[in-house]
């Protein structure tokens, strides 16, 4: 059985809640947005910063920005961007024998401005190789959740994609499929398309590449996911390319932010299992009288500190870390 920590005071169990805040004042840093003079920004996402380093090189820092239904909430989630930053890098790690990545393997702290604290930028920050975004989200998925099922019950068929009939929400596909969308622009929300309509967009030779690596990366992920005892549902790939055309993949891998992971003993079909993503946070919101526009609503204390410890969980049973 599992030991309770045991409040010294009371002798009852202590609340998670005071658990995460002792874990916050040890460890996580909280970074809304990064500031680093003297270096090039280029892009603020929803989640990352981008600076230009060079014609080759970005360092791109992940915030504990937090976005729903494509809108960024004002509350940070504590830890969040390094939480997703360490996830990322171990996927990279694990996947390199299916697809080169962006990382350069190169020390943060060597390229920060002096003055800068480089605790707050490490974990959270990557030096990556600058590419030329392939314009389109690379999809994978191996069950019918989110805008998959809705489009299934709509048309039958997903992405151009026929499927058999009858089957349920959060049920498992014949097999994994590859269901790109657009990448909208800001405030925009993606739309899923079909691979014909990919080859229009890059051509049919890359269209091709990144279909077979955004399912060799998913079918290795899922695999590597089950032992543990984890679904990966779906998962969303960004790939780019170098001056000579190769094909690398890019921005982030296999987090909760991109992807869906249902621990296994709670899937059930029929219903959307409860998940390491941003449910937690959308279920919330979905309480509130919001057109979900900006600006979003403030979130309470208790739903920020679930999330950032959903994270860590995340991040624990994923990596197998726990960020000290
Ligand atoms: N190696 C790379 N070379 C060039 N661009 C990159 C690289 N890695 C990531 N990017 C880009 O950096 C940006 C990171 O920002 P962020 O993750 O916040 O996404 P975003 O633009 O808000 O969109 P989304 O929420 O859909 O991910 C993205 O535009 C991504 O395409
Ligand atoms: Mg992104």
């Amino acid at each position: 059985m599992a030991r309770l920590l045991l409040n010294p005071f009371t002798d009852r169990p202590l609340q998670l809640r005071f658990l995460l805040c002792f874990r916050d004042l040890a460890v996580s840093t909280v970074l809304s947005q990064s500031n680093l003079p003297g270096l090039k920004l280029i892009h603020r996402g929803k989640v990352r910063d981008v600076y230009a380093l060079n014609a080759d090189e970005l360092l791109i820092v992940a915030s504990d920005r937090l976005s729903a239904f494509d809108v960024v909430l004002p509350d940070p989630i504590p830890g969040k961007g390094e939480m997703l930053t360490q996830i990322s890098n171990f996927w990279f790690g694990k996947t390199a024998h299916l697809m080169p990545n962006h990382l350069t393997g190169k020390r943060v702290a060597d390229v920060l401005p002096a003055g800068i604290d480089s605790a707050i930028y490490e974990k959270r920050s990557v030096i990556a190789k600058r590419l030329t975004p392939v314009p389109v989200e690379a999809i994978a998925r191996g069950y019918l959740i989110g805008s998959g099922w809705k489009d299934y019950q709509r048309t039958g068929s997903l992405c151009g994609i026929e499927l058999p009939a009858n089957l349920r929400q959060a049920g498992k596909l014949p097999e994994p499929i590859f269901t790109p969308s657009t990448k909208a622009a800001a405030g925009q929300h993606d739309e899923n398309i079909s691979f014909k309509q990919v080859v229009a967009t890059i051509g049919g030779d890359l269209a091709e590449q990144v279909r077979a690596a955004t399912l060799a990366i998913y079918a290795f992920a899922a695999d590597y996911a089950a032992e543990r005892g984890l679904i990966i549902a779906d998962t969303k790939l960004e790939f780019g390319t170098d001056a000579d055309g190769t094909l690398f993949v890019m921005d982030e891998m296999l987090t909760p932010d991109s992807s869906r992971f249902w621990p296994a003993t709670e899937y059930r079909v029929g219903i959307s299992p409860p998940s390491y993503d941003k449910q937690f946070v959308r279920d919330y919101l979905e309480t509130l009288v919001w057109n979900k526009q900006a600006p979003a609503p403030v979130l309470p204390r208790s739903v920020i500190d679930d999330t950032a410890a959903k994270y860590a969980e995340a991040l624990k049973r994923i990596a197998g870390i726990v960020l000290d």
